[in-house]
């Protein structure tokens, strides 16, 4: 009997220690019967046959005094149709565990508020509720119960009010938090937090002071994010403080004024990282950010977007590992980069948008990793130095709008890895020297110089290149036929140029080609039919995106345009002004596959608008105006069906506008202006109830409500469009048919090209409103020499 006994016994003890406890194991059971979807198929090796559910997937046991438990659940990121109770996981759930320390279910759409049962789990050490939908107040006796926490983790929820705990060590993350306290809108608990390690309030939106004070209560603090919010004041600290542990600091979009101390390095000598950018900052940079330039940590320095002044701090110069320098948009002056210059490890500076002058200096010469270099939007003036050449990590190089002149020196030939070349807005030309190495080039802007003479030859051997813009120079002679060779070719702008002859055939080989402007030239002869076998917009081509590798960091570039901003909720807003100028920062956006422009306006085209246009059904902007196009409007115009603008004023058209363009249900700029069409203009229906007597006039034989000359019947009445789905696309046309043009970012010359995507998300930030009423007009924009 007492054999039998103790063989039970050990049957059972083992059985114990192989397996998981039952109270576990049906416990997750109930939490896979919550998550449940799709149809029981989350979770699948949680099964009731398989007795171990320590062998399950996301779980993870240890042996506590033995027996084996769950002590680490990983369950973020299940799909989940729809949200779901947090009652339904936790009780006789998630709670069995009684030695659970770590518990992610991140991301669950978890909606409610935080379980009771939550405090009795006393042995956690890593919580992480971040990116569900729970709500209310975080009771306070949470997380003096829990006082093992180490790692929290609640942002992207929506928790209010204010809560304190005890020992709370390293990471503090909350978001949409409404909290009130003495310390303006920051917590109150944080005022008894001394052990901080990791601090991060992330997109938060909290108002009040900055609280420097948490710098100074918590000097074992070693990252410190506090970026995204809405903080204003200085950053006040107490000088003689000193954290040798902080190497992350992180203020950005917030609402900081003042100066940046000049003591801020003593008081976090080992600062790696330093990212300020997006704030109202004032003064000079210190000096000291790099208090030694032997001794210093400093690696990433971003200051962009302030009101910075003065000239780059000797110190800064030389501070021996920065590797990232961004102070681009300040009120910046000096030499770039000063004589004394040594930073011998930076591989991306961006001093755009500043006041720098004079010649570039050779202190760049002692940076020769330098990959990306943005100087653009300065005073600099002189030539190109001939060392420019020993750069030989050029990746970037934009000098744009300057006063940089003279010609490319020909050690520019040198640089074999230039992917982004942006010379735009200088007196540089007349020529560019036919050795420049082209092969990896993807990205060149060279409006508004100085050019002259035909398209240079050596671009075909630009084998990637995606945008090609010579906009607004002088150059002449004929449209090479070899451009159809530049087979990647997405963006063609030769605007505003004196080319002239027949457009080539060869043109049609640009499959993938999405916006083409050749207006503002002497081209002649008619409109190629041959168009329809160009893409503009059908092919899906990805965005020019390459990295920028260096010193610990990866950078990655992502170049399509114009920017697209994210749509703001409601979506009522539709204008976002640009926030920067023409900056490379400014390339954001996924917009590229979705734009697709022609424009030939104002040239000398004659003939017939081609039938075979009515194929582009993917073009979302048409310019014809301005040329000597006679006939009709061919019919197939119709079937472009994601046109948004269409203008074909002032040319020799005639006969009657086909009643059918009544179907381009996305048109938000119409122009038949100034040409000789007869009969009477389309129905005040759709999208035609909202083009006004500008779209018509100059048309003698034209009749229509518009122009309020119809004999019989005239005076049609505005009929609204009928169903509410109409209606919608009514209100949402009549907001963008303002939106006849926009400057591109990178290029801050005028596209007529008008992309809404009225459904859809997109916005665009509109610089110019209107379109361009004249060809006089555009030529102020587009200046020839
Ligand atoms: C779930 O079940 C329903 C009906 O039983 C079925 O229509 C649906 O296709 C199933 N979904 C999946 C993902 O199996
Ligand atoms: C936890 O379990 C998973 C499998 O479920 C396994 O891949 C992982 O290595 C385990 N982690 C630890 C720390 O044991
Ligand atoms: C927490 O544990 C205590 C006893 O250990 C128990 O009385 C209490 O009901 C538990 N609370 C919850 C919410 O489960
Ligand atoms: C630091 O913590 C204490 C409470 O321990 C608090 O009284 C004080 O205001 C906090 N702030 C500073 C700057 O000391
Ligand atoms: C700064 O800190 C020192 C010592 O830590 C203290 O004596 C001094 O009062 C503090 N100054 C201020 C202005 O808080
Ligand atoms: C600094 O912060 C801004 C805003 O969050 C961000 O866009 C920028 O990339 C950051 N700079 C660096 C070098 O990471
Ligand atoms: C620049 O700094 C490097 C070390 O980072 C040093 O070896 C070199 O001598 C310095 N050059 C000048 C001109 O000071
Ligand atoms: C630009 O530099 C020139 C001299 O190079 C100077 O005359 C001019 O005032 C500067 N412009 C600005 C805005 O600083
Ligand atoms: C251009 O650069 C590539 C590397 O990007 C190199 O292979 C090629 O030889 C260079 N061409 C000339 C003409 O120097
Ligand atoms: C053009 O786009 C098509 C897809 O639409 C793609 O397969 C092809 O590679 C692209 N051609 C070039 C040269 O990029
Ligand atoms: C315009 O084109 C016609 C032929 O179509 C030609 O005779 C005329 O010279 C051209 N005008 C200009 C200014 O190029
Ligand atoms: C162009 O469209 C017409 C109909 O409008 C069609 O018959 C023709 O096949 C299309 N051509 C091409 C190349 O798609």
């Amino acid at each position: 009997m007492g054999v039998m006994m103790l063989l039970l016994l050990g049957c059972e003890l083992t059985g114990k220690a192989l397996g998981c406890k039952e109270g576990e194991r049906l416990g997750q059971l109930n939490v896979k019967a919550a998550f449940n979807f799709p149809n029981g198929t989350a979770l699948p090796t949680w099964r009731a046959d398989k007795e171990d559910c320590c062998q399950w997937e996301r779980i993870n046991c240890s042996n506590i005094r033995n027996t084996m438990q769950v002590t680490k659940l990983q369950l973020s990121g299940l799909p989940q149709p729809r949200s779901l109770d947090a009652g339904a996981l936790f009780p006789s759930g998630l709670c069995e565990l009684a030695s659970l320390e770590t518990l992610s279910i991140s991301g669950n759409e978890l909606a409610g508020s935080i379980p009771r049962c939550l405090f009795n789990m006393t042995t956690l050490h890593t919580l992480d509720l971040s990116y569900n939908h729970f709500g209310g107040a975080i009771p306070p006796s949470l997380f003096s119960s829990l006082k093992l926490l180490e790692s929290l983790s609640l942002s992207g929820n929506a928790f209010e009010g204010s809560f304190s705990f005890s020992s709370l060590l390293v990471l503090f993350c909350l978001s949409n938090c409404i909290p009130s306290s003495r310390h303006g809108f920051v917590p109150s608990f944080l005022m008894e937090q001394h052990d901080l390690e990791v601090f991060e309030l992330f997109n938060c939106r909290l108002e009040g002071q900055l609280p420097s004070w948490l710098l100074e209560n918590n000097t074992n603090l070693g990252y410190f994010n506090l970026m995204g919010s809405s903080f204003s004041g200085h950053f006040s600290l107490n000088s003689s403080l000193t954290n040798y542990n902080m190497w992350l600091i992180d203020v950005a979009s917030n609402s900081l004024e003042g100066e940046l101390p000049s003591y801020f390095s003593y008081v976090f000598p080992n600062l790696g990282d330093l990212n300020v950018s997006r704030n109202s900052m004032q003064g000079r940079i210190p000096s000291s950010l790099c208090h030694s330039p032997t001794a210093s940590n400093l690696r990433m320095l971003d200051l962009s977007t302030n009101r910075f002044i003065g000239e780059l701090p000797e110190k800064l110069m030389r501070c021996e590992i920065l590797g990232i320098l961004i102070l681009a948009n300040n009120n910046l002056r000096g030499q770039v980069l000063p004589r004394v210059a040594n930073l011998s490890l930076l591989t991306y500076l961006s001093l755009s948008d500043n006041q720098f002058y004079g010649e570039i200096s050779t202190g760049l010469l002692n940076s020769p990793s330098l990959s990306f270099l943005d100087m653009s939007s300065n005073n600099l003036s002189g030539v190109i130095p001939d060392w420019i050449g020993d750069l030989q990590e050029l990746s970037v190089l934009s000098l744009a709008d300057n006063s940089i002149e003279g010609t490319l020196p020909l050690s520019f030939c040198k640089l074999q890895k230039l992917e982004f070349l942006n010379l735009a807005g200088n007196d540089i030309g007349p020529s560019i020297p036919s050795c420049v190495n082209v092969s990896a080039l993807k990205h060149l802007h060279l409006e508004r110089m100085n050019l002259k003479g035909s398209l240079p030859q050596f671009l075909q051997a630009a084998s990637s290149i995606v945008t090609l813009s010579l906009s607004s120079n002088a150059l002449s002679g004929g449209i090479p036929s070899w451009i159809g060779s530049l087979s990647t070719l997405r963006v063609l702008l030769l605007a505003g140029n004196s080319f002239e002859g027949l457009m080539p055939q060869e043109l049609c080989q640009l499959h993938n080609i999405s916006i083409m402007d050749l207006s503002h030239n002497h081209l002649s002869g008619r409109i190629p039919s041959y168009f329809n076998k160009l893409a503009f917009g059908s092919s899906q081509v990805p965005d020019g995106t390459f990295t920028i590798s260096g010193y610990g960091f990866t950078w990655a570039v992502v170049f399509s345009f114009p920017y697209v901003s994210t749509p703001q909720e409601g979506g009522d807003a539709v204008e976002v002004l640009f926030t920067s100028k023409h900056r490379l920062e400014s390339y954001g956006g996924r917009v590229l596959p979705v734009m697709s422009g022609l424009d030939l306006s104002c040239n000398n085209l004659s003939g017939s608008i081609p039938l075979q246009l009515g194929n582009l059904s993917d073009i979302r902007s048409l310019n014809l105006s301005y040329n000597h196009l006679s006939g009709s409007i061919p019919v197939t115009i119709s079937n472009l069906d994601q046109i948004e603008c269409l203008d074909l004023s002032h040319n020799n058209l005639s006969g009657e506008i086909p009643q059918r363009l009544i179907e381009l249900y996305r048109l938000s700029t119409f122009s038949v202006a100034y040409n000789n069409l007869s009969g009477r203009t389309p129905e005040p229906k759709y999208q035609f109830a909202t083009f006004f007597r500008e779209s018509y006039e100059g048309n003698s034989f034209l009749c229509g409500w518009q122009l309020g000359n119809c004999r019989s019947s005239g005076g049609l009445p505005l009929t609204p469009p009928p169903a509410e789905h109409q209606e919608d696309i009514f209100r949402t046309a009549f907001r963008w048919s303002f939106a006849g043009s926009y400057a591109m970012a990178f290029i801050g010359t005028v596209f007529t090209l008008c992309l809404s995507s009225y459904f859809w998300t997109l916005f665009f930030d509109f610089v110019y409103r209107h379109i361009p009423s004249s060809c006089a007009f555009i030529d102020r924009l587009f200046p020839m020499h």
